[in-house]
């Protein structure tokens, strides 16, 4: 298993390939799925709102992939100071709804967080269909 801090410095990585002509704010995230590495960055476009974040631009790429279950993300805000508080670097409601569908079981790593959060911490009584 990929260690944590291994993971994150993936993720901060991967944010140096954001593509935010218009926030400027970098965001990368790695995921490991069924043993193999998946990494996703924001990327911005002129309609804003079609904004696609880091995180379900990774879960993408795994899925697209055919990738095993998704274990562990980890992301990376790399233009948020040092000493900002947690929700400048949390996962947005759109990628929690995303994390709950696709990735239930991982286990969340932010950077800058001492912290580990598991979907349920983020996204209390999130929404899913019957299976
Ligand atoms: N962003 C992410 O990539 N992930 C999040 O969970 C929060 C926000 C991106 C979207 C936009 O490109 C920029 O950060 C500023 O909101």
């Amino acid at each position: 298993m990929i260690l944590r801090e291994e993971l994150l410095a993936v993720a901060r990585q991967a944010a140096q390939r954001a593509y935010c002509p218009y926030s400027h704010f970098r965001v990368g995230a790695a995921v490991i799925a069924g043993g193999k590495t998946y990494t996703g960055v924001n990327i911005e476009i002129s309609s804003y709102g079609l904004t696609l974040c880091a995180e379900r631009s990774a879960l993408a790429a795994a899925i697209s992939d055919g990738a095993g279950p998704i274990t562990q993300i980890a992301v990376a805000c790399i233009d948020t100071p040092p000493d900002a508080p947690l929700n400048e670097r949390t996962p947005c409601g759109a990628c929690r709804q995303w994390l709950a569908d696709l990735a239930p079981n991982t286990v969340i790593y932010i950077d800058g967080s001492p912290e580990d959060f598991t979907i349920r911490d983020l996204l209390p009584f999130a929404f899913g269909l019957p299976e």
